[in-house]
């Protein structure tokens, strides 16, 4: 490496490791896995006093719960696992040194190439846009859906090859969520692979659709969750700010909405909150955040447009594709009249994602795999707009990283997932969707 190389990287890491950076050095990561009731009802103990970040919402008998505990708290959290007859497995050393991974950039790079070897910045992801906008003049045309609540863009591509009159459209929704930082790496592989991929089965799907792909939807949040605090789940709206003191919480957890909880679609039902020191606080009416309603006229829009055939959004980790409704189990799935031809496309996409890395995704409703949610982005777009094909994939990985993925996955997973599409859209098609 030469010296001026060194400098740069020297730079970039000083720029990435500031101070304000709030550090997760020592955080330990411990695994229970509860076996009885009376378990769960001890783990739910510990989730109420908030002393301990949960990486799982889950908590039910036969799952793996992870949760992340201080440094100076590992062996008094191990010790009161034993006493109450669980036994916590320290599964992370220290989280710190995965984020740092994460934030690796790489060490020779022609600052023209653009790899998925490394987990985009939001200012890499829009110059990129910008750029494949310009190389891509006759395809590609920049799509800016709203402002942010810290007024930044909501910006996106559109890929059209045909130009014909009232095309399938389909909508990608990434990063809704700000810490799941493999969604939009996600979406710019496949936007890359809709311009370059020479697959035949790839290139159908790029040019039988009309795409709008907005890889970052919540760009505040995901830009705060690289500068300030990696764990940042949602908007960064202060109107609700106040003290989460009484909750065990920093006060800067109030200075967010979660944004998958504020669409209009039975809003607040059921797995939300209306307490603003949650990670799920719904916000004050349905529709109160600009990013929400960004996407929600976006999507109506699109409808005017042509036939909106496709929404699917993209979060992590849980690897899942997830059906509507995400408050229905059991039976009541068939609210949705389309369930059979939904979860049909989804167990087909499902096994054809297996093929490429053995990896499982199950596929399901919230309500039935993963838990109750009410007020998602989704579940407004098939209960309110009434798109037909609408879907959610929960992306690696089961938790064993969670938000922390190794860029080495990143890769892996956009492949499979690419292979998982192509897939979706030939079943699509042979129901008869278009
Ligand atoms: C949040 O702020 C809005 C607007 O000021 C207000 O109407 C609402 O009551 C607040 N909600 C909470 C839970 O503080
Ligand atoms: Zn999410």
């Amino acid at each position: 490496m030469n010296s001026n190389i060194k400098l740069l990287v020297a730079l970039i890491i000083a720029v990435y490791v500031n101070a304000e950076y709030i550090s997760y050095k020592d955080y330990k990561v411990f695994k229970l896995v509860p076996k009885t009731e009376e378990d769960v009802d001890i783990i739910k103990n510990i989730h109420q006093e908030n002393k301990h970040i949960f990486w799982s919402d889950m908590i039910k008998v036969g799952s793996d719960v992870r949760i992340m505990v201080k440094p100076d708290e590992g062996n008094d959290f191990e010790n009161y696992a034993e006493s109450v007859g669980l036994n916590a497995k320290l599964i992370i050393q220290n989280v710190q040194s995965l984020i740092d991974a994460q934030l690796k950039r790489p060490i020779e790079r022609d600052s023209q190439q653009y790899n998925w070897d490394h987990y985009q910045t939001l200012e890499e992801i829009y110059d990129w846009l910008d750029k494949i906008a310009e190389q891509h003049p006759d395809v590609v045309t920049i799509i800016d859906i709203g402002r942010s609540v810290e007024g930044r863009e909501i910006k996106g591509v559109k890929i059209d090859f045909k130009k014909k009159a009232n095309p399938v459209i389909g909508f990608f929704e990434g990063g809704l969520h700000a810490r799941e930082w493999i969604s939009p790496v996600t979406l710019t592989w496949i936007i890359n692979e809709f311009l370059n991929s020479k697959d035949r089965k790839v290139r159908e799907l790029a040019e039988n659709v009309v795409w709008h792909i907005v890889p970052v939807t919540n760009p505040d949040g995901y830009k705060y969750s690289f500068t300030d605090n990696r764990m940042w789940r949602k908007n960064r709206n202060t109107a609700n700010f106040t003290s989460c003191a009484q909750w065990n919480l920093d006060d800067d957890m109030s200075n967010g909405f979660d944004l998958n909880r504020n669409f209009g679609y039975l809003w607040m039902a059921t797995g939300a909150s209306q307490n603003p020191c949650t990670q799920n606080f719904a916000g004050p009416v349905a529709f109160s955040e600009p990013e929400s309603i960004a996407i929600a006229n976006y999507i109506l829009g699109l409808q005017r447009e042509g036939n909106l055939v496709y929404y699917m959004g993209f979060h992590s980790y849980s690897q899942m594709i997830l059906i509507p409704y995400s408050h229905v189990k059991g039976a009541d799935v068939l609210e949705v009249a389309n369930y059979g031809d939904l979860f049909e496309i989804a167990i087909k996409g499902g096994e054809k994602l297996k093929e490429r890395h053995n990896t499982i995704y199950s596929v399901g409703t919230s309500a039935d795999i993963l838990y109750e949610v009410a007020g998602s982005g989704f579940d407004w777009v098939k209960g309110s707009a009434k798109v037909p094909l609408v879907f959610l994939f929960e992306l690696r990985d089961v938790g064993e990283y969670g938000f922390l993925l190794p860029p080495e996955q990143i890769i892996p997973n956009n492949e499979e997932v690419m292979d998982a599409l192509v897939e979706m859209d030939r079943v699509s098609r042979q129901i008869g969707y278009y």
